[in-house]
């Protein structure tokens, strides 16, 4: 070989080590790949690139020169490229491959207040916006706050409606809320505006009763108290709570505790009125209702001649279950506890 060839030789090698070496570098996928491309050009004994520079003093002074600009200027690219991939190789972003910020996120599982407590909380608002009291009097009772007292003397044949569970001959779970109309009284707090929500046990299990359940219970006592103001009450919770289409009626009824008495109806959710198979005359029952008969106010210590009243009860399950939008087949449902049916509200 001449010499001129010789060093064009040399030189053609020279670029394209450098060329293969920038084009594997910029492939690399990992610090590991890079750093093997790094020993396959630099290490002391084998490197490519290394061995070319290590041999430079066994070149004439000429050729050394030419050869080793050259090399000096590949091995100062290649290091360059080496340096430059590596710091993009660990930079987070490249590590973080998994994390994709543009994805839609998971939502947080969200709980919400059982269905009941909804509901004894939308009925106590609608009651406490007009100036009535929330209470709460004991579930376990005596017979004379539950029965003799509200005018249902012992062996009366009205109690067996109220299918009671018996704790002793004179303790009882109690079955309506109107027990705690005399405790009321009791307080010598007149006037009276009482919203009282407590648990209730009765000894009935179908699709539309539970043995407990939740029973509101509204008494006003004041001077001049009429029907209608009976009526103008049950009419705002009504619209309030079913809607303003939700009309309401009182229909001649008899309780041992109110005189005159009534049964309230509301137009059935299902047909508006119009008649259908669930309700047949267009309307369905909420529940009891009167004016405080002069004997229970006399009970709770305050003067029939002076001051007069209504009472109003019956139970929230049933209550919420003819809200138009609820349809709940079987009352029980509610209480199962089962997270797939609840969840649906
Ligand atoms: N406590 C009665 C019942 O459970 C309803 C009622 C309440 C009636 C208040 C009149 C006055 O059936």
């Amino acid at each position: 070989m001449t010499r001129l060839r010789v060093i064009i030789w040399e030189m053609e090698k020279i670029v394209s080590l450098q060329k293969s070496a920038l084009k594997e570098i910029s492939a690399a996928k990992d610090l590991d790949e890079l750093e093997g491309l790094r020993r396959k050009y630099f290490s002391k004994k084998s490197g490519e690139l290394a061995k070319i520079i290590k041999d430079l003093p066994k070149l004439e002074p000429e050729k050394r020169r030419e050869v080793g600009q050259l090399v000096n200027q590949a091995k100062v690219e290649v290091e360059k490229a080496l340096e430059e991939k590596s710091s993009q190789l660990s930079a987070p972003s490249s590590q973080l491959d998994w994390l994709d910020i543009t994805a839609p996120g998971i939502p947080t599982p969200e709980g919400h207040l059982h269905l009941i407590t909804q509901a004894i909380r939308e009925i106590s608002g609608i009651f406490e916006r007009i100036g009535f009291v929330r209470r709460r009097y004991p579930e376990v009772e005596t017979d004379w706050y539950t029965f003799e007292g509200l005018n249902m003397p012992k062996n009366h044949p009205a109690r067996d409606e109220w299918e009671t569970f018996f704790i002793t001959d004179n303790i009882v779970l109690t079955p309506h809320t109107s027990s705690g109309q005399l405790r009321e009284m009791e307080r010598g707090q007149l006037p009276i505006r009482m919203i009282n929500i407590s648990r209730c046990a009765r000894r009935q299990s179908d699709i539309s009763h539970v043995p407990i359940h939740y029973e509101f219970e509204g008494l006003l006592i004041d001077k001049n108290v009429s029907i209608s103001h009976l009526k103008g009450v049950l009419t705002h919770f009504a619209q309030e709570f079913f809607g303003p289409e939700r009309k309401i009626r009182l229909r001649p009824y008899d309780f041992r505790f109110t005189e005159p008495s009534f049964e309230i109806d509301v137009i059935c959710h299902l047909c508006q009125g119009k008649g259908c198979r669930f309700c047949e005359s267009g309307w369905t029952e909420l529940g009891g209702a009167g004016m405080v008969h002069p004997k229970v106010l006399e009970n709770g210590g305050i003067d029939p001649k002076e001051y007069s009243g209504f009472a109003f009860g019956w139970g929230v399950e049933r209550t919420y279950l003819m809200k138009s939008n609820v349809n709940i087949p079987d009352i029980r449902l509610i209480y199962k506890n089962d997270i797939r049916f609840l969840k649906q509200f």
